[in-house]
């Protein structure tokens, strides 16, 4: 297998006398679309920010193609950087230069060939749909097409890997839409390599192959995407996966039901079959009173609300044993 892109070993970084970073192992592979969320305060901006050494780590290495750049001489390491994209939850676009500019400057600043740049610059103008854009300046433009221009920016000098912090996270749900449909396009074409920050775990489970879920500076958690939102292990990702799924109910429905749960099923294992063995075999009723199918990476996943209604001892059996056969949660009442 060739190289990882990214390879980040036991990496810590420290203030004063506390770890913002603790520990932190993982691996990118080319191709991968690498989510990394968490609550706020767990460390996921500093952690990707010693991925081009922005932020140097206190201990531990950090691999780029195979290569330890955290042992580089400045040279070496403002060339490995030309490699790396980054975009930001506020853009950080020139106010005073237009769309086209904005984008021209980072291929000067990276060296491009004169008569190349505003090629290039209009080239990946299009890619992100703002062509028609260029002579505009930022605050013509809305949040949305502000990040398409970074991206457009950040990935005019064909980086290997773009990191996004929070790029979504300042935007409306239709802007945000919008940049992750960008990204997923030109993903689609280019075999770029993304590391995407975010708290919004709807942007996590549309994008991501791969996740790791931070808190308290360590990684809690991490694998491919569907199987981190199919089956969460630490209650951190529990509580971000389940409330993810917006299945609030309306208060009467709890009211009405001694107890709710939750189960999770993958989309070839069907429901049906499981709910009526358990209401014939424990003498139980199951109701159903909500759910949904999501689609992650492609694949369905199910997610379906229940009562359970008899005795207490039929109930216990009937939760015992759908537990041997799905993932079951207990739902807990959330006011709207
Ligand atoms: N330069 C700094 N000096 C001291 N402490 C810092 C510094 N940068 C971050 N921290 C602390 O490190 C911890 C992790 O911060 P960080 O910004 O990485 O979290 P985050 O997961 O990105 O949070 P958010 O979701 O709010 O962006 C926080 O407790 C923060 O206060
Ligand atoms: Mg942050």
């Amino acid at each position: 297998m060739s190289e990882p892109i990214l390879r980040l070993d036991k990496v810590s970084v420290q203030f004063n006398d506390t770890f913002a970073v603790k520990d932190a192992s993982l691996t990118i592979n080319e191709g991968d679309f690498f989510g990394i969320v968490g609550p706020s305060g767990a460390g996921k901006s500093t952690l990707v920010r010693t991925v081009n050494l922005l932020q140097k780590p206190t201990l531990g290495k950090v691999f780029f193609e195979g290569v330890e750049i955290t042992a580089l001489n400045k040279k070496d390491l403002r060339q490995t950087r030309l490699k790396i994209g980054m975009i930001f939850q506020h853009f950080n676009l020139i106010k005073n230069s237009s769309v086209l500019d904005n984008v021209c400057f980072a291929l000067k600043a990276a060296g491009a060939p004169k008569d190349e740049i505003k090629k290039k610059a209009l080239f990946w103008l299009d890619r992100v749909g703002l062509k028609d854009k260029a002579s505009l300046f930022p605050s013509d433009l809305s949040g949305g097409q502000k990040q398409r221009v970074a991206i457009a920016r950040a990935l005019a000098n064909e980086p290997k890997i773009l990191l996004c912090d929070e790029a979504t996270s300042a935007l409306d749900p239709n802007n945000t839409k919008e940049v992750v449909n960008t990204l997923k396009e030109i993903k689609s074409h280019y075999p770029i390599t993304v590391l995407f920050i975010t708290h919004q775990m709807e942007v996590a489970r549309t994008l991501f192959n791969k996740i790791a879920v931070m808190d308290s500076g360590k990684i809690i958690e991490q694998g491919l995407c569907y199987d981190v939102f199919a089956n969460p292990q630490h209650e951190i990702t529990k509580s971000l996966v389940s409330s993810s799924w917006h299945l609030e109910l309306p208060h009467e429905v709890f009211l009405h039901e001694k107890e709710l749960f939750v189960i999770t099923y993958s989309g070839n294992n069907a429901y049906e079959p499981l709910i009526s063995k358990v209401s014939r075999d424990f003498a139980v009723q199951v109701p159903i009173v909500g759910g949904k199918i999501e689609y992650i990476s492609g694949k369905p996943l199910g997610i379906l609300v229940i009562g359970i209604q008899g005795n207490a001892e039929n109930r216990t059996a009937a939760i015992n044993f759908i537990k041997t056969q799905a993932r079951l949660d207990r739902l807990t009442y959330k006011e709207d």
